[in-house]
């Protein structure tokens, strides 16, 4: 089908569904069907010039878009094209199931919910609206999800239309978020069956740009949900399939969001050459939904892999700016869109510690701060307060912790982070793991900040002075790790490791640290800790470019380590390669490479990698950032030997 026809299709079923109208039957029996067509025509014409006349505003409306209001229409216009046309005549159903669908190709979850559901409640016999509504229920890369909710839906779904009615493709719709939402089946069979499921919808129903979309998402959310347990050929055959699926529709429907942003998370992957796919798809994203804030967020999953910060940072000032934009629209406070601001401030804060632009990262934390603070610290923001908080502390190698966690100066007792997790009682199957897994980690890192803040390069007598603080800091990581491990270490392996690392690394440090500064007392045998994280690390280390897994990597927190106490700097230097690797440009790594060369005596490679954090402090960067100001410093006491220039001397002399 060409673009034109498909256009047609979408047209055409608007303006039949918007007349309410069939199409005109062809006149060709004869001269009494013909008069009768012609007065036809005429009643026809006076019916409309009629509707006209009482209400031109209603039949100008050409497209949906002119049934929703206010922001609801801003929306509508800016997140991409539009393709599926349900089965109702009334025009405000139809526009807020589009709504609702164009919202939930962007993830935007809760208000996607809203809009189905004023959908249903405006047509109750329009079937998709539940169905739209049910989807709301999975939000496959989040691995979060709400079986019941869902199937509250598809009962109300049940009870209000007669399946068997709708057209087949409605029908299979909504068998296929039946099986998604069985109550019969494991995660795992429901993912697994839904997955053929919207296969077989793609395969019987070319033409439908959200079939294709759901269908690649379906693979995604199942590659997701396996995580590393299936067989590798499996998952490769799993990625190529959606690769292929998303390659051919993206062709098809340009405008499609669902597709953009799909591909995006397709190829967030390690492999270069792979994520390199990823960066049409991302910039295409970004133009076409412009009121979405994880439209614009998406790009720096894709520039981080490359260690590509301006665009980083661009990306979620972008995301932050489209939140506010809705959020001040519609006149709504701090909780509106959170978790998509307050994700977007965290990755702009890492993105500008990366460029050395401290000045930047401090106004981007301070607005997280003032929120927290604005609500004492308690609810859903302090996570991602903890993880900035965590990231300032830790990514100078402990030189840029002068932003304290609260209003308050740094070093009193009394500044350990309040408690953000409560109970683990409350963790009742996988699905419902992620959501006591953040807050747990959150606490976690701003423990180890904290604790860092007060050990790392301090002389004994400060060390002494802090070790009652540090102790509390450790013991709450302890419970923490406890009450997580009871919890789940059945359900999920990967998150009581993460957390146990945060505990191993903790201890570590305050015995590195001690040994650092000659504290006998407290200085015990740290190595073999670290050697047990990173057991845990290469086990679990992902693949993810996610800041909030990335505040305290196990390679470089062991290398700094290494360094601080004068430990084996070959070692050392072979960890920060590690973590060169796997997070291209990450400043505390390029910086502790040069460190380690410095160590080792290796004065080209100690330039090398001084220069590159010049280079990528670059314009961004703050002249006071301690990684800066350091590398400068070795550049400039060590100017470069003229190794060439003699070179050509000595063989132009010989
Ligand atoms: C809806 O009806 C279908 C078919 O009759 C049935 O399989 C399904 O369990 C029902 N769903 C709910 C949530 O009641
Ligand atoms: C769940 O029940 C449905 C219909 O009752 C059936 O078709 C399906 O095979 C069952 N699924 C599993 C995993 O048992
Ligand atoms: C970052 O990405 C942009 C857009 O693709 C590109 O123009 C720029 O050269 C990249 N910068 C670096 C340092 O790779
Ligand atoms: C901290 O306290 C000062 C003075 O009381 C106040 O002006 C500022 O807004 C506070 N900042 C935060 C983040 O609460
Ligand atoms: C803030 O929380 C602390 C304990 O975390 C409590 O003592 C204090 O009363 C709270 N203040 C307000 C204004 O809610
Ligand atoms: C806290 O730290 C500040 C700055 O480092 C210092 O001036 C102050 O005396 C410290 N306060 C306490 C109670 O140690
Ligand atoms: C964890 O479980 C063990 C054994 O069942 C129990 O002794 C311990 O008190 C539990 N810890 C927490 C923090 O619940
Ligand atoms: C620790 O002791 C060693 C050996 O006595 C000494 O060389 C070093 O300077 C001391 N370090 C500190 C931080 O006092
Ligand atoms: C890593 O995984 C393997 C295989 O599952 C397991 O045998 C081993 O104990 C794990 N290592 C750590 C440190 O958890
Ligand atoms: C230092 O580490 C390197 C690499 O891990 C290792 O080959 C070497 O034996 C270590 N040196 C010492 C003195 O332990
Ligand atoms: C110095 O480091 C560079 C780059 O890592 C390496 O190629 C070179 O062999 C090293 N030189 C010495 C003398 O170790």
């Amino acid at each position: 089908m060409t673009a034109g026809e498909r256009d047609k299709l979408v047209a055409g079923g608007l303006s039949a569904s918007a007349n309410g109208a069939a199409p005109a039957p062809k006149v060709n029996k004869g001269r009494g069907i013909l008069c009768w067509a012609i007065f036809g025509v005429f009643l026809l014409f006076f019916i409309i010039m009629a509707a006209v006349y009482t209400d031109p505003q209603r039949y100008k409306a050409a497209s949906p878009v002119s049934y929703l209001t206010g922001e609801d229409a801003t929306l509508y216009k800016n997140l991409g094209q539009v393709y599926f046309v349900p089965s109702t005549s009334k025009m405000n159903a139809m526009a807020n199931f589009q709504l609702g669908l164009q919202l939930l190709h962007v993830f935007w979850y809760d208000l996607a919910l809203v809009k189905f559901h004023q959908a249903r409640v405006q047509d109750p016999k329009l079937a998709m609206a539940y169905w739209g509504e049910a989807m709301c229920h999975k939000q496959p890369l989040w691995q979060s999800e709400d079986v019941a909710g869902a199937q509250a839906v598809l009962a109300a779904l049940n009870k209000s239309v007669a399946i068997s009615s709708l057209q087949p493709k409605d029908q299979a719709y909504i068998a296929a978020a039946q099986v998604l939402f069985a109550s019969n089946a494991t995660q795992r069979q429901r993912e697994m069956g839904y997955m053929e499921a919207m296969k077989e919808i793609h395969n019987e129903y070319q033409d439908d740009a959200d079939a294709c979309a759901f269908y690649a998402l379906s693979i995604l959310g199942f590659l997701q949900s396996t995580g590393g347990a299936l067989p590798a050929d499996w998952a490769n055959q799993l990625h190529y399939q959606a690769s292929e699926v998303l390659g051919d529709c993206m062709d098809y429907y340009p405008g499609h969001a669902g597709l953009l942003h799909y591909a995006t998370h397709l190829y967030d992957v390690s492999d270069m050459e792979e994520a390199k796919n990823g960066i049409a798809p991302a910039l295409a994203l970004a133009k076409l939904a412009p009121a979405s804030s994880v439209a614009q967020h998406m790009r720096s999953h894709i520039f981080a892999r490359f260690g590509n910060w301006s665009q980083v940072v661009a990306g979620n000032q972008d995301a932050v700016a489209a939140s506010d934009k809705y959020c001040t629209a519609i006149a709504a406070g701090n909780s509106c869109d959170a978790d998509n601001r307050w994700h977007a401030l965290e990755w702009q804060i890492y993105g500008q510690l990366q460029e050395c632009a401290l000045s930047g990262a401090t106004v981007s934390y301070k607005r997280m701060q003032s929120v927290a603070a604005s609500m004492n610290y308690s609810g859903d923001y302090v996570q991602w307060l903890y993880r900035s908080y965590a990231h300032m502390q830790l990514s100078s190698l402990g030189a840029v912790g002068a932003v304290p966690l609260r209003n308050a100066s740094d070093n009193a007792t009394s500044m350990l982070p309040p408690p953000l997790y409560g109970s683990a009682s409350g963790i009742k199957d996988a699905a419902d793991i992620s959501d006591h897994f953040w807050p747990p980690h959150a606490e976690a890192h701003a423990l180890l900040a904290r604790i860092h803040s007060l050990v790392w390069g301090r002389t004994a007598a400060q060390q002494q002075a802090a070790a009652a603080t540090v102790d509390a800091a450790a013991k709450r990581l302890d419970a923490i790790v406890a009450l997580q491990t009871n919890a789940s270490a059945q359900l999920n392996a990967e998150m009581t490791a993460l957390l146990t690392t945060v505990q191993l690394q903790a201890t570590a440090l305050v015995s590195a640290a001690a040994c650092a500064a000659n504290l006998t007392s407290r200085c015990t045998a740290w190595q073999p800790l670290m050697e047990q994280a990173m057991g845990l690390y290469n086990n679990f280390s992902g693949s993810s470019t996610l800041p909030s897994l990335k505040i305290a990597p196990t390679p470089e927190f062991y290398a700094n380590l290494l360094l601080l106490t004068g430990g084996n700097a070959t070692q050392a230097l072979q960890l920060y390669d590690i973590c060169l690797g796997q997070m291209p440009g990450r400043m505390t790594c390029m910086l502790g490479r040069a460190r380690a060369a410095r160590a080792l005596g290796n004065t080209s490679a100690t330039r090398f990698f001084y220069e590159l954090v010049v280079s990528q402090c670059g314009s961004a960067g703050d002249a006071r950032f301690p990684a800066l100001v350091e590398a400068k410093q070795a550049l400039a006491a060590s100017p470069p030997p003229p190794a060439k220039k003699g070179l050509l001397r000595r063989r132009a002399q010989v």
